[in-house]
């Protein structure tokens, strides 16, 4: 059989993550680049193209700035580095909050440009209703409650979020909202485990957590912090690699070469002049 007629490896769906709840733990893992989705595509279950890209790529201090364009090009390097794991693609701040019917627009501009199976949304107060919206139209959606990275500007920090009854009690009814809403799982950022424990219970879709105990049924992590690629690292990761310091090595034993003489060596060049025809 040829590659073309082979029967391509159906991805995860979005149906598939919700009928996982309170069973197999679901792994995700965020992904910007196609040479890392090839990668995570082979354990993760979900790949999320999220607007932490801006801080993380791009070096902006939160994700306020990130555009509708950013998160297509970066929706479709994941997507060409994937087949198995479901895609979701963060809409950015302002592409959603608005009227329902501009939220449609740029979630379809984004399934349709990036070939992605599902966008992302801060379940805020207002969003369940166009969380309803958007899935009511064909459009699976996965929310964000919690800790949201998009509110920086009104929160004036990134601060976990329920220790005070108020803040706790309007979470959970976030969460509520989303799930009821139709959002086929619900990302819970930066909660204290109790909280976590109680959405998880009430909830009827999935949550992944992400500084928010083991309380979830998955979880998420920004790859780049758990790969160490940088200096400072949340409480809540866990560093598996320590790849800043090895690009350090591998850059600092490049330059001894290069400054040595020792590379480019015969082998790494084209027609050495030892090799060359007379
Ligand atoms: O933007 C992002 O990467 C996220 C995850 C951290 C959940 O929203």
């Amino acid at each position: 059989m040829s590659a073309h007629s082979a029967t391509p490896l159906a991805r995860i769906s979005a149906r598939q993550i919700t009928a996982r709840k309170g069973g197999e733990p679901i792994v995700c893992l965020t992904a910007y680049t196609t040479p890392v989705a090839e990668i995570l595509d082979e354990v993760c279950d979900l790949l999320l193209v999220g607007d932490s890209v801006g801080m993380v790529l791009h070096g902006l201090p939160n994700t306020v700035a990130v555009t509708m364009d950013m998160m297509i090009m970066h929706g479709q390097a994941v997507m060409r580095g994937s087949r198995r794991a479901l895609v979701a693609v963060d809409m950015p701040f302002g592409s959603y909050e608005g009227a329902q019917s501009v939220a449609y627009d740029n979630a379809v501009r984004i399934l349709k440009e990036t070939g992605a199976q599902a966008v992302k949304v801060e379940s805020g107060p207002t969003v369940a209703e166009t969380i309803a919206y958007l899935t009511q139209r064909g459009i699976p959606v996965m929310g964000h409650v919690g800790l949201r990275p998009q509110a920086v500007l009104m929160d004036g920090a990134f601060k976990a979020k329920g220790r005070k009854a108020a803040e706790y009690r309007c979470v959970i009814e976030e969460a509520k909202a989303t799930a009821e809403a139709g959002a086929f799982c619900v990302v819970v950022e930066g909660v204290a485990e109790g909280l976590a424990r109680e959405i998880t219970a009430e909830i009827r879709v999935p949550t992944v957590g992400i500084g928010a105990s083991a309380g979830c049924d998955g979880q998420i992590l920004v790859t780049d912090d758990m790969l160490g690629l940088f200096t400072w690292t949340p409480k809540f990761v866990r560093r598996y690699a320590d790849l800043r310091a090895e690009i350090g090595r591998a850059v600092r034993a490049y330059a001894d070469d290069v400054r040595s003489g020792a590379f480019p060596a015969a082998a790494e060049t084209y027609f050495a002049a030892s090799k060359a025809e007379a």
